[in-house]
């Protein structure tokens, strides 16, 4: 007898993957192997473990990858300012590449000559598997069952009925989460208003701001080359200070991002995220960027910002353009040192104290009072020059638009709003 050929799936321990172990053992006469990947849910996954055996998958594997997540996706992202679209802090985004490489690893050393995901047709974490998958082994098939099968809700639940795939009560809930150690990504049902107010039930991590404390609570955070490396003077390994982030920070009510984005694939979508340590820990790693770093430095590292999301929510993460831009962030980052104070108070966080032995702030040049060194009477021969150029074309060209005018009318006209759609 031949042998079944392998297929790894990377299994949630939720209704479509599971569905997906029996519907690809029937479809595809695949043997199965269930990797469960540990990015930081805060959920047991022993009983995960299990199920999958239960249902009849022939290897069950958990892979605690916390500590790679952090050191190699969330560190980096932060130190690159990682920010899709101004709101979303990529959590989701971020994990999909590290989830691909151990999707890929588990086939090589497991013999398989497949893989599989339980995503759908129309987001973006199809795209963010497929291409990592393919990135880096081009001769695995992939399986991505949710997208093949085209069963409703109702039609999957009652396969898995059918085929004795225990349907637990979480199947009620009308969203749909992913989560992991660097935030939560909550989508579908009354969300997909964006008129609607999210109803509190939404978020797990943070409290309503009715509920939060009513006095303020400060953090110190400590980086070195823009990485975190302590909570309130206290050294910690990078798993712990977030987890610890998280709760601080949500019992304060803060991460609460409601984003209507683009989509990959063209959608705009209503997202819902919680990310109370990615919150705080990005708006403090700015802070003590802007202390540490040159105006010109601030503005190319914008870009490099953009340039970087975009990247990693496009699902490119094992390409050479993400290599170039991780190279300029590390040598970008080599002055980010130092001490960050933040506050946190009815889900707002701000930065109320900045401190870096490399500091560019320099007192004596900036203040107003008493011990000020800046040389005054050589700003004037400076803004001569500086506005040299502004002058000069004020009197020749801008002269020339207005024939006769000494002084050329530069206010733009002004626009009323029925001006700009045609009735
Ligand atoms: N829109 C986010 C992203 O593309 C989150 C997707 C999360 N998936 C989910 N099942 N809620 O990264």
């Amino acid at each position: 007898m031949t042998q079944k050929k392998k297929v790894v799936l990377a299994y949630s321990g939720g209704l479509d993957t599971s569905v997906a172990i029996k519907w690809m053992q029937e479809k595809h006469n695949m043997d199965v192997i269930a990797l469960t990947i540990d990015l930081g849910t805060e959920k047991d996954l022993k009983p995960v473990e299990e199920k999958a055996l239960k249902i009849g998958a022939g290897k069950s594997i958990i892979i605690d990858a916390k500590e790679v997540f952090v050191y190699y996706f969330i560190f980096p992202a932060l130190q690159a300012g990682a920010l899709y679209e101004k709101s979303y802090l990529l959590s989701t985004a971020l994990g999909r590449p590290l989830i691909a490489k151990l999707l890929v690893d588990t086939a090589m050393s497991e013999g398989a000559s497949a893989v599989a995901h339980g995503c759908t047709g129309k987001g973006n974490d199809q795209v963010r598997f497929d291409v990592a998958i393919h990135t880096l082994n081009s001769s695995l098939q992939i399986i991505a069952p949710v997208r093949e099968w085209k069963m409703s809700r109702n039609e999957e639940i009652e396969y898995a009925q059918k085929n004795g795939i225990p349907v637990d009560a979480s199947i009620s809930n009308p969203y749909s989460v992913d989560e992991n150690i660097w935030g939560r990504s909550i989508e579908c049902g009354i969300l997909e208003d964006p008129w609607k107010e999210p109803p509190e039930d939404v978020y797990k991590w943070t409290k309503s701001v009715n509920d939060t404390p009513s006095k303020p609570t400060y953090i110190e955070i400590g980086f070195e080359k823009g990485i975190p490396l302590s909570l309130n003077g206290k050294e910690m390994d990078g798993i712990s200070l977030i987890q610890e982030l998280n709760k601080i920070a949500g019992e304060n009510g803060v991460g609460r991002i409601d984003h209507l984005e683009n989509r990959i694939v063209g959608i705009k979508s209503r997202e819902i995220y919680e990310a109370p340590a990615a919150t705080v820990l990005n708006k403090a790693h700015q802070a003590l960027e802007e202390i540490t770093m040159t105006k010109d430095t601030l503005r190319f590292k914008d870009v490099v910002s953009n340039h970087y999301s975009d990247i990693v929510y496009n699902g490119l993460w094992f390409s050479t353009f993400h290599q170039d831009l991780v190279a300029y962030v590390l040598s970008n980052q080599r002055f980010v040192t130092g001490t960050i104070r933040v506050k946190l108070l009815k889900g707002t966080c701000s930065v109320v104290g900045r401190k870096s032995p490399l500091s560019l702030y320099n007192h004596s040049l900036a203040t107003y009072d008493k011990g000020d060194t800046f040389e005054h009477d050589a700003a004037t021969g400076f803004i001569k020059i500086y506005g040299l150029p502004t002058r000069i074309q004020a009197q020749i060209q801008l002269k020339a638009l207005k024939k006769g005018e000494t002084i050329p009318s530069i206010m733009p006209p002004r626009v009323e709003p029925t001006d700009m759609i045609e009735k």
